[in-house]
């Protein structure tokens, strides 16, 4: 009995001697940074994914040991300026910056570029401005072709069979996000074929992003366009098979309106993206169908190396692809901001359907709640 509690003792002990060497490492590399801080400016807490984003990209800065302001700006755009304008003035070494509105920071960036506070734009690209040195996001065309491709494979669609057709409406993001268009495209061009051949139909004759965007992402708004759109093309029994919808806070919205205001008795497809906790729990209950999923843990990772190779004075390019923990690309052609072409690295977004879902638990993000049958965030 002695024996065997002094070996407990002897290997707690040496856990705790293994724990602190680990803990001086951690600290020691942590101790480097100390000095430096990296202002991350979040456009709202009021849909999901900056919430995730915004503790992801603290949790992991703080633990290389940096300092870290964080600032959510409620959606607007005047507050955002200000929080920024805010982290430049306090002297902070980095800043990374998810823009409410693209096109409406040139002033303040160009305040960040004169004090050479380095600016990464985070998931959307930021316009009319020479201050940004990097843009991470993920292939934000790919999101669109996903979701089309999706509805392709879904329905079995054939070019060369013209006999079955189905109606199709579009719900697509926000007009001063750089990135809405980028996914309407890719989900638009990807249907296109089928829409010229008749095979894919659009009752509500609302075929471009302008006729179909949702400012703010707003879940309310997409709802009432949605009621205003069952209502007017839908109430004589036109029966519905696609809800199109470029994110999940619109799906959401979509889907509502679809459950009180549809009268067709079959279940539309409605897509989706990001993975928010509420969509991921209609797609258990088959209010939604898909989603594509973004990783934003691996973002706030990607971004977190390209920040470290920033203040190293380094100027990363494709060399950095090795360092990341995620697939990513290098990209050094898409995204054009206005004044020249960003160099990006973009993630890899993937399908989430009610068949593969229990899969987001491998990222540690979430758990599966045996008792409630759903996916719960491991999020804070
Ligand atoms: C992001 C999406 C998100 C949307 C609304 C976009 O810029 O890329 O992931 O759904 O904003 O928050």
């Amino acid at each position: 009995m002695k024996k065997a509690l002094s070996i407990l003792l002897s290997a707690s002990l040496l856990a705790g001697v293994m724990t602190s060497f680990a803990f001086a490492e951690e600290a020691e590399t942590a101790a480097d940074h100390s000095d430096q801080t990296i202002g991350i400016a979040m456009p709202t807490k009021s849909l999901e994914r900056w919430n995730r984003d915004g503790e992801y990209l603290k949790e992991q800065f703080e633990e290389a040991g940096y300092s870290v302001q964080l600032k959510y700006s409620d959606n607007d755009i005047e507050q955002q300026n200000n929080d920024i304008s805010n982290m430049i003035a306090d002297g902070v070494d980095l800043l990374i910056i998810a823009a409410i509105d693209g096109e409406s920071l040139t002033q303040t960036l160009a305040d960040a570029k004169d004090a050479e506070i380095p600016v990464i734009a985070y998931d959307r690209l930021i316009m009319e401005t020479d201050a940004i040195s990097y843009y991470v996001s993920f292939d934000n065309y790919t999101v669109g072709v996903l979701q089309g491709q999706f509805v392709i494979d879904s329905l079995g669609l054939d070019i060369d069979n013209t006999e079955d057709s189905y109606n199709i409406e579009f719900t697509a993001g926000d007009p001063a996000d750089n990135n809405a268009g980028y996914f309407f495209n890719g989900a638009y061009d990807t249907l296109e074929p089928f829409i010229e051949a008749g095979i894919l139909n659009i009752p509500s004759g609302k075929t471009s992003f302008e006729q179909v965007a949702t400012p703010a992402w707003s879940t309310d708004t997409a709802l009432e366009n949605f009621q205003n759109t069952l209502a007017s093309y839908y109430s004589d029994g036109t029966v519905l098979d696609i809800a199109l919808c470029s994110n999940d806070s619109t799906a959401l919205g979509v889907a509502q309106a679809i459950q009180s205001d549809y009268a067709g008795d079959n279940t539309p497809i409605v897509t989706g993206q990001d993975g928010d906790i509420a969509n991921l729990q209609n797609i258990v209950d088959g209010i939604q169908t898909m989603t594509v999923y973004k990783n934003v843990s691996d973002e706030a990772g990607v971004t977190l190396v390209l920040a470290e190779a920033i203040l190293e004075g380094e100027t990363p390019d494709e060399g950095l692809l090795e360092e990341l923990d995620a697939e990513a690309a290098f990209d050094t052609e898409s995204y054009d901001n206005g004044t020249g072409i960003i160099p990006s690295y973009l993630l890899v977004p993937w399908t989430v359907t009610v068949d593969n879902l229990e899969d987001l638990v491998e990222t540690g993000l979430y758990e599966w709640d045996e008792d409630e049958k759903y996916l719960v965030s491991t999020a804070k």
